[in-house]
């Protein structure tokens, strides 16, 4: 074992540093925290981290890869934090206390800092080789990573790729930060400070009270129209901003639920999920729910068009068909049309998605649908909108439009759930 049973008079000098945060940290309600920490320069902040964590109430285990034990010591972190560190996955006394699959699920939060270049790699892969990626695998929590490498690596085309990997996955990001490294270099790299990190996490886990009692439904992902049994009509929809919107939702304290059309992304957790296919499937969820929904949120690429006829048998290549085929299609319902012009109707936000005079096609087509407010990104742009990490949008309320540069589907879903809730809030009707 590569860290330390501590016992005795040593055991004692420790319970001692740990009292030092007794009366800050509050075992209620302390969010737990599983702290990778990955082989860099920088494990030896994570002493330091940990000390950040547990000042703002969180209660933390350290996770220390091989690697990082040669760079920060396992008795400091088991001083700072009260917790035995862990690092071994073929640990049986550790694992008869609590095993790495208990440790997923005890965790509210994984945060990796820092997250090696290394550690990218086996996070954007997949690969369960130790304990830390074992635990990254089977976590439902939220995993925020703070990198730190030296700036070429950083920058080399496979850690770019390993990055876009791992935050299309649904991991959030902090840093790296600019400046001098401790190789000597010069540029992007550095982890970010230990207090930005432990501020950042624990703001992002935050759940306020603003929305209690509120149920919001969103759609997201693309639909299926089906063709025959092997062949469909899609879009490029990943759900990304769909699923941001719903946990940005979630954190100002509202019930959330998301038809969602099949996408390959992570669920965030805290919010139910109806499965559909089609556009027709998704009208017939959206219909038994809405009549609950405070607020309802087309984030959904619908497929406008349908074939006339699903075929049963596989279409085969024929005679008949040798100078091409033609696939006749009827128009879908519009959902959220349909949902603004109910009786009942909740405050109903639409998305646009647009390829050119996005502002002004998108303000006509609010009035069209009868939306409170609609969300228009630029589409034609492919660093946003579908399938990508990032976004760039404009809210448009009646007499009142808010421009979002480009930012993260989380960042943009945030700023999208302050606004609309304050609107949503202050509405006369
Ligand atoms: O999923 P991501 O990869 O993260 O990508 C996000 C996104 C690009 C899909 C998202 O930001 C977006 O723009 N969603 C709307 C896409 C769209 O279908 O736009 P539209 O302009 O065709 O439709 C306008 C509105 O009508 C949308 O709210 C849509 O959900 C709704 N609609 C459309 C057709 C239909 N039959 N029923 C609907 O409810």
């Amino acid at each position: 074992m590569y860290w330390l049973d501590v016992a005795g008079p040593q055991r004692r000098a420790l319970d001692l540093v740990v009292d030092e945060f007794a009366g800050i940290v509050s075992a209620m309600q302390a969010p737990h925290i599983l702290l990778g920490i990955g082989g860099g320069i920088a494990a030896y902040k994570a002493p330091e981290l940990v000390r950040q964590f547990r000042k703002l109430g969180a209660e933390i285990i350290p996770v220390v890869t091989e690697a990082a034990t040669h760079l920060v010591s396992p008795l400091a972190l088991q001083a700072v934090s009260g917790n035995t560190p862990r690092g071994k996955l073929w640990d049986a006394d550790a694992e008869a206390g609590m095993g790495h699959i208990e440790l997923a699920r005890w965790a509210d939060a994984l945060v990796i800092a820092p997250a090696t270049a290394n550690r990218l790699a086996t996070m954007a892969q997949g690969s369960a080789q130790d304990l830390l990626s074992t635990i990254y695998l089977a976590t439902v929590a939220p995993v925020f990573i703070a990198p730190a490498m030296n700036t070429r690596m950083w920058e080399h085309p496979a850690t770019v790729r390993n990055v876009e990997t791992v935050l299309g996955d649904g991991v959030r990001m902090i840093g790296p930060d600019d400046g001098e490294q401790a190789c000597g270099e010069f540029g992007p790299g550095r982890m970010s400070e230990p207090d930005a990190i432990a501020e950042w996490v624990l703001d992002s886990l935050e759940i306020s009270n603003l929305l209690s009692g509120v149920n919001v439904l969103l759609t997201s992902g693309p639909t299926r129209e089906h063709i025959d049994p092997v062949r469909y009509i899609t879009n490029k929809s990943s759900g990304k901003q769909g699923f941001a919107l719903a946990t940005a939702f979630r954190q100002l304290g509202a019930d959330v639920k998301v038809v969602t059309g099949p996408v390959h992304v992570a669920r965030p957790t805290g919010i139910e999920y109806v499965d559909v296919q089609s556009a027709s499937e998704m009208k017939s969820a959206v219909e038994a729910e809405v009549d609950q929904a405070d607020i309802f949120i087309a984030v959904a690429a619908v497929a406008d068009y349908r074939p006339v006829q699903a075929l049963d048998q596989k279409i085969k290549k024929s005679e008949q068909n040798k100078d091409g085929l033609v696939l006749e299609l009827t128009e879908n319902d519009d959902i959220v049309k349909f949902v603004a012009n109910r009786a009942k109707k909740p405050f109903v936000v639409g998305f646009a998605a647009e390829t050119r005079e996005a502002i002004r096609f998108a303000r006509e087509k609010r009035a069209r649908k009868n939306l409170d407010a609609i969300v228009v990104n630029d589409v034609s742009d492919t660093r946003i909108g579908f399938d990508s990490a990032e976004n760039a949008v404009t809210l448009i309320f009646e007499g009142k439009e808010v421009e979002l540069p480009q930012m993260s589907k989380n960042a943009i879903a945030k700023r999208l759930a302050d606004e609309i809730s304050q609107r949503f809030l202050h509405r006369s009707n």
